[in-house]
């Protein structure tokens, strides 16, 4: 087999085979194969797209390019979620301990956030004294125990995905479904839960701007862990406002506390009831969708989801203090609306960024966060606002700020007309749908 063949194959418009794809990406990982011959390959995906098969192909090759985790000492059914991610996305810390209070298993790998906020891990470490490198048996032990650990994922899994990302990214390829696709679920599949539930998001803060793009992307998506014989489900959902109120990583820690004791933001809320309703009944916990919506539900009446979140915290060494004691910075600046009327839109994208500058995500993978700084929206699309109210709060350890202020201002649009509030969920593809 020669790879310039293949390349001329894919250019050409045909479906490339299995054999030729473990091909193509063994040689790439082995270096036989170099960056400029994978570059026009990539570049002719991007134009000629793959089929569903080609797809699943590239997904295992990459997968079986690394180490898979190996999660059978875990007892139950295991369900892991994924977001395509966003600003302001905290789900994670709130649908994990709230599944695993109604009883499924949640055994997570979650990164760290480059650009806009931190990951998960990021947010996890602003926790005094929280570790997410844990041994693999206490891992397993930590799930059977408690139903819910959070770890970092190992540098060997999909290295395959690793040297592509690194290649799409140089070579404006990574706005293509087929290779989004076989990426993300290379890397969930490699992580050994049997249910993925997806958060695909649209919008200005999101990979996918159109409803369309976020429907091919998830039924390729579904497509691949259906023939691998995994239950996965996506759910579509709303990134043109950033999710919750707050974005920044110790401000995103507090609003999870709060949305598991029942005071939290409403699109916050209802996403992860949802998505937490789809875990609990694919972790045949309840016998129906209502059932395990009724479930869940009761677990942020009744406490038990705020007490898993904080036993889960404890578990990997967190002290979490007093609340009112959890964020130092120097200071909070407020950000007036200079007009009155309806929020038509905030512009996530823009919020992330400004956030970013303030410190609290990654320019570049050296950078450090400061955990402390971020943004606290008070008021969303559909709210309205006279003017001179405060439209949000900046906590800054930075003195000079006053371009921040002007951007978080200027990702405000206001209305003279009535706006509605958005939909936080827009559709959900199931099997059924492909
Ligand atoms: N997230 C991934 O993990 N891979 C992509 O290609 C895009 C988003």
């Amino acid at each position: 087999m020669r790879i310039v063949d293949l390349i001329e194959k894919k250019r050409d418009g045909h479906a490339l085979t299995t054999e030729e794809i473990n091909f193509i990406i063994e040689g790439y990982v082995a270096k036989d194969i170099p960056d400029y011959q994978i570059s026009a390959l990539l570049m002719a995906i991007y134009f000629n797209g793959m089929t569903t098969a080609e797809s699943t192909a590239l997904t295992m090759a990459m997968l079986h390019s690394g180490e898979t985790i190996d999660l059978s000492a875990i007892k139950g059914i295991k369900v892991d979620k994924h977001s395509t991610g966003g600003v302001g996305d905290k789900t994670t810390l709130v649908l994990g301990p709230l599944v695993a209070a109604a009883g499924a298993k949640v055994a997570k790998l979650s990164g760290r956030g480059l650009g806009h906020t931190g990951g998960t891990l990021d947010k996890l470490e602003s926790i005094p004294g929280l570790s997410i490198a844990i041994d693999p048996k206490d891992f397993s032990k930590q799930v059977n125990d408690i139903g819910i650990a959070v770890a970092g994922q190992t540098a060997n899994v999909c290295p395959a995905d690793k040297l592509l990302y690194a290649l799409r990214d140089v070579t404006a390829t990574v706005p293509s479904i087929p290779l989004i696709a076989s990426s993300i679920m290379s890397k969930k599949l490699a992580s050994g839960s049997d249910v993925i539930v997806l958060d695909v998001k649209i919008g200005d803060g999101a990979f996918m701007k159109t409803l369309e793009d976020a429907k091919e992307l998830s039924k390729v998506m579904v497509g691949i862990g259906t023939e691998v014989g995994k239950e996965v489900v996506a759910f579509i959902t709303d990134m043109n406002q950033p999710l919750g109120f707050t974005v920044g990583n110790k401000l995103e820690v507090v609003e999870a506390l709060e949305t598991l004791q029942g005071k939290g933001p409403e699109d916050l809320t209802t996403l992860c009831v949802e998505i937490g309703s789809y875990m609990v009944y694919s972790a045949k916990i309840t016998d129906s969708i209502d059932a395990a919506r009724e479930l869940v539900q009761q677990q942020i009446t009744n406490k038990h989801a705020h007490d898993k979140q904080l036993e889960f915290l404890q578990a990997q060494g967190g002290k979490l203090p007093d609340l009112e004691q959890f964020i130092h910075v120097k200071d909070i600046v407020s950000v007036h609306a200079d007009t009155g009327g309806y929020i038509a839109s905030i512009k996530a994208l823009d919020i992330g960024l400004a956030a970013m500058k303030l410190g609290a995500g990654r320019a570049t993978k050296e950078d450090t966060i400061d955990p402390d700084v971020g943004i606290k929206l008070h008021k969303k699309v559909g709210d309205y606002v006279d003017q001179g109210d405060v439209l949000a709060s900046i906590y800054t350890n930075t003195s000079s700020i006053d371009d921040i202020i002007a951007e978080v201002q200027q990702a405000y649009t206001i209305s003279k007309d009535h706006v509605d509030k958005t939909p936080i969920i827009y559709e959900i593809i199931t099997k059924e749908d492909i």
